[in-house]
């Protein structure tokens, strides 16, 4: 897959506007990463990201195992 391209004022999810910022700030506030789908869960309940329409779901997932995988 190809990288995303980092740009911390981009909405990702324009239901809750969440920004890839947003996601980072939250990845960034607890320093044990275990699995993509938990640190989703914890994002979503911090930012309320992919709570809407759910279309930003597959994005966000693969942002965050972009970021914690560094
Ligand atoms: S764009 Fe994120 S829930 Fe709709």
């Amino acid at each position: 897959m190809e990288p995303i391209r980092y740009e911390p004022e981009e909405v990702i999810c324009r239901c809750k506007q969440v920004t890839l910022g947003d996601i980072d700030r939250a990845l960034h506030n607890h320093t044990h990463f275990s699995d993509v789908e938990k640190e989703f869960a914890q994002v979503q309940k911090m930012t309320a990201c992919s709570t809407g329409c759910g279309g930003c779901h597959d994005k966000i997932m693969a942002v965050i195992s972009q970021i914690i995988s560094g």
